[in-house]
């Protein structure tokens, strides 16, 4: 039996995955994994419960009981962790910055992987993060890499932290995006890069929209739809 269907967006942060992924979903009627706030959540939990973020064998503990859960509503997908609702406190600059952090050390990659693909079912799954293509999924019948370049993404950011009211420091914003890219594209154990058989989307010029058509007919021509 074939397995359901996959689509894998890869990239790394801050070039439109998030908008991306969530349109691809609902367009399709696909159900939609963030892994991004896994990692996100765990480094919460860590941090909560006084773990160093190198700690691996605490990590690990942690990963297994964590009780996560994610709670689509109308104003987009909510994260719950032991019923509390962490959406607002995991997207901070420093809750992504920690999850990089957690995300490098391979005995948690492993611990969260099944979690992961049990996200797979009829009639498929849009799955955003680094390793979807090529770790978690690598038999995803889509996969596309998002990628920007890091001046653009970091511009974006500071526009949606201005948009919601909040101080942003585009030297600032630009110096972390670049660390996170560093981290996450030379860890030893599933770097972010694009799989071989992924197609590369540059969204550096690109809208939303362009982004999405591109990536509509990319899944059409692949899903035989
Ligand atoms: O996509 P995001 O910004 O929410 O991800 C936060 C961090 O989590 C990212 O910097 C690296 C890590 N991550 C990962 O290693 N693998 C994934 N599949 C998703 C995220």
């Amino acid at each position: 039996m074939s397995k359901a269907a996959v689509i894998a967006v890869d990239g790394p942060g801050g070039a439109g995955k998030g908008e991306l992924t969530r349109r691809l979903a609902s367009e399709l009627g696909f159900s939609l994994l963030d892994s991004g706030a896994i990692y996100r959540v765990l480094a919460y939990a860590a941090r909560k419960a006084g773990l160093a973020l190198f700690d691996e064998d605490s990590l690990c503990q942690e990963a297994a009981v964590m009780d996560l859960s994610f709670d689509p509503r109308e104003d987009g997908v909510h994260v719950l962790l032991g019923g509390d609702d962490v959406s607002s406190a995991i997207r901070t600059e420093e809750a992504g910055a920690n999850a990089s952090k957690v995300a490098q050390l391979p005995a948690v990659r492993k611990a969260l992987l099944q979690r992961q693909r049990d996200f797979r079912k009829e009639p498929g799954l849009v799955a955003d993060g680094r390793d979807m293509g090529t770790v978690v999924f690598p038999d995803a019948q889509v996969k596309i890499f998002l990628d920007a370049a890091p001046e653009v993404r970091a511009r974006r950011r500071v526009s949606q932290l201005e948009a919601a009211g909040k101080q942003a420091d585009y030297g600032l914003i630009l110096k972390e995006i670049k660390e996170r890219d560093d981290r996450d594209r030379n860890r030893i154990v599933a770097p972010l890069k694009p799989a071989a058989d992924a197609v590369v989307l540059d969204s550096s010029d690109l809208g939303i929209e362009e982004v999405f058509a591109k990536a509509m007919e990319i899944a059409r021509a692949r899903l035989g739809l």
